[in-house]
């Protein structure tokens, strides 16, 4: 959940933590700190909030040190407060951290009993005092690092440094994310890529159990703490691809949501080949041999991924006639499923690849003996390093808390897998067209997506008729449920308007009890015969009740939701399959409009992270 970088080498730290910290802040950002290890004396500067603070702090001093350590905090142990922001120390040591000691209490109530005063209510404070009492205890560093690693348990990872700049910087990875990056001028270490400099050119992901021991000469050594020896490994040369920085856009979430068209149209171009004089779908033999062995497909993943899971769901059992399961990650893990090794393939949707619930779930598959496939952005995460395939999402870097492009992405993707699996009579059989046909559709999507973004402006109305109810409702049929849901996930997460997703038939059950004079109901329509007659029913029930009802269909339906709606807008027409893609926009357009109308920071809403790497 937080984000952890650090630098040894031959130019001052500081400016590269402060930029690494800026770039990492999207993991956490109640508070952030940096320690330079300075000739003579280590300091430290923390602040409580965004790094633009702890920047302005840093400005009157000036720090040479080429060896530091910077940390950006999304809490856990401890309000948000200089106290608790990292880095925390202890005797010459310093120490920066990421995910959670979970017996942290029984240590912290032992080494208290042994005279060590804690000034934080970290379980951070307890790493460095075990490792300095070590230290005190006759153990040199960075061997006393390691010989308190089997007292913590969790999943985490930590750097620390010593005052004395002649010492190495100690990375240690149980579980949570870390990279080296070497440059000419020394070496990194953090907890994702975006946090090195342009100067960077090749990095190295570090294995669960790995120590290394990082000099500011540019050498550095792992040490496999399950071989107990040095391990070797290779360093690839770093790929630029992924421009960071926000360009000419007010907030990384709009440039992600405007990016969406170009990004699927890539992805399908990558897809979707013409081979033999035919359209299919193509993905790597390991994901095609998986996906083609399953009897029964299980999808696990959290928040937006887990939406994006309920599509998948719907797509492939139609079009494949392959049984689908859905789970929340953080259930499926502890709700004792029934896994067959022989039938089954589980799939695990998350767009960082380190989402712990999500992590946990595909160990427990793997470890029953069931296949794993990862749908997955950033390219070396865990989930990428340990399923058994891997779909990359293709999405390029998402700065924006509030997934947008790779959601896009994924329903994208699941929708592939289902066209992939599809026997071509069924197809024609359910869709009336040839396989030809709908993959000759879905490759001119993204010139709908570019339409469609251009209904801004009828997006803006909606979003200023929203600043100031505290309900909105969203119901949906058939694919249009889980983009209700994840209409109603964007915008409660940046607007903090209270906001709930509905099937339409289930309004009746509970949900119309809501409504009354001036409640927002969005209610989407796809272009489903089957479904808008049913769903105009619903959004009558809902009128009458005094609904402010706020309609997002296929202009093909105009007709029939457009008169009975307050407001409405039409979307590009397109097959039902492929509308929740099309509708994805202006729901993610509608949250950020309403969230910046409300003067809310878009790209860091309260409480959240972008990487949830703890339970
Ligand atoms: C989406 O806007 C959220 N930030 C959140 O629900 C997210 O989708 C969830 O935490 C899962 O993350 P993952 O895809 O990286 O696993």
């Amino acid at each position: 959940m937080c984000g952890i970088i650090g630098y040894a080498g031959s130019s001052p730290a500081l400016p590269y933590l402060l930029k690494g910290l800026e770039q990492l802040e999207y993991r956490g950002y109640d508070s952030a700190g940096i320690a330079v290890m300075e000739k003579g004396e280590p300091r430290v500067v923390k602040s409580v909030g965004s790094t633009a603070r702890l920047r302005e702090k840093v400005s009157g001093h000036s720090l040479s040190g080429g060896l530091g350590i910077g940390h950006t905090r999304w809490a856990t142990h401890g309000v948000p407060s200089e106290a608790n922001a990292h880095p925390q120390s202890s005797g010459p040591l310093y120490i920066v951290h990421n995910g959670i000691i979970e017996n942290e209490r029984i240590l912290r109530s032992e080494l208290e009993a042994g005279g060590e005063v804690f000034l934080s209510e970290t379980d951070t404070e307890t790493i460095v005092h075990l490792v300095n009492r070590a230290m005190r205890q006759g153990i040199a560093f960075p061997e006393a690092v390691r010989s308190i690693l089997p007292l913590l348990e969790g999943s985490y990872s930590f750097l620390m440094a010593h005052a004395d700049p002649s010492e190495p910087l100690v990375a240690v990875h149980r579980g949570a994310p870390l990279l080296l990056g070497t440059c000419s001028h020394g070496v990194f270490v953090a907890s994702d890529m975006t946090a090195f400099p342009g100067d960077v050119h090749s990095t190295l992901p570090l294995e669960v159990d790995d120590m290394v021991m990082i000099r500011s000469d540019g050498r550095f050594e792992i040490l496999s703490l399950t071989q107990g020896k040095e391990r070797v490994a290779t360093l690839v040369s770093r790929s630029h691809h992924g421009v960071h920085g926000k360009g000419e856009y007010p907030h990384y979430m709009f440039k992600e949501i405007c990016e969406q068209p170009e990004m699927l149209d890539r992805l399908l171009a990558k897809r979707i080949r013409r081979e033999d004089g035919r359209l299919s779908v193509r993905f790597s033999s390991e994901a095609e041999r998986a996906l083609s062995s399953a009897r029964r497909i299980r999808i696990v993943g959290c928040g937006t991924s887990f939406h994006a899971g309920i599509l998948g769901k719907y797509r492939i059992e139609a079009l494949s006639g392959v049984p689908v399961e859905v789970d929340v990650a953080s259930e499926f893990r502890y709700r004792e499923p029934i896994l067959d090794p022989d039938a089954d393939l589980l799939v695990v949707l998350t767009q960082s690849g380190e989402t712990a619930d999500t992590l946990a779930a595909l160990r427990m598959a793997r470890e029953a003996g069931v296949p794993t496939l990862a749908l997955v952005n950033v390219e070396g995460s865990t989930a990428d390093r340990e399923a058994d395939a891997t779909i990359l999402l293709e999405a390029g870097p998402e700065f924006g808390v509030a997934a947008t492009k790779t959601f896009l992405s994924q329903i994208a993707l699941l929708t592939l897998v289902a066209l992939f699996l599809a026997p071509d009579d069924r197809l024609r059989e359910k869709e009336g067209r040839s396989r030809e046909e709908i993959l000759s559709d879905f490759l001119k999507l993204p010139m709908l997506l570019d339409k469609t973004l251009s209904l801004s402006t009828g997006v803006t109305a909606i979003a200023r008729s929203f600043i100031e109810v505290s309900t909105v409702l969203f119901m949906g049929r058939g694919g249009d449920f889980p983009l209700a849901l994840e209409g109603a996930l964007k915008l409660k997460e940046i607007s903090y308007i209270h906001a709930e997703g509905y099937a339409g038939g289930e309004l009746k059950h509970g949900p119309l009890a809501l409504v009354e004079k001036g409640v927002p109901v969005v209610s989407l329509l796809s272009p489903d015969e089957r479904l808008v007659p049913k769903m105009v029913s619903n959004m009558k029930e809902t009128l009458s009740r005094g609904a402010f009802l706020v309609s997002i269909g296929s202009e093909r339906f105009q007709e029939e939701f457009s008169p009975v709606s307050s407001m409405s807008l039409s979307l590009p027409d397109c097959l039902p399959m492929f509308f929740p893609l099309v509708s994805a926009v202006p729901l993610q357009l509608l949250a950020y409009h309403t969230a910046c109308f409300k003067g809310f920071d878009v790209d860091r809403p309260r409480n959240l992270a972008k990487s949830v790497t703890v339970e």
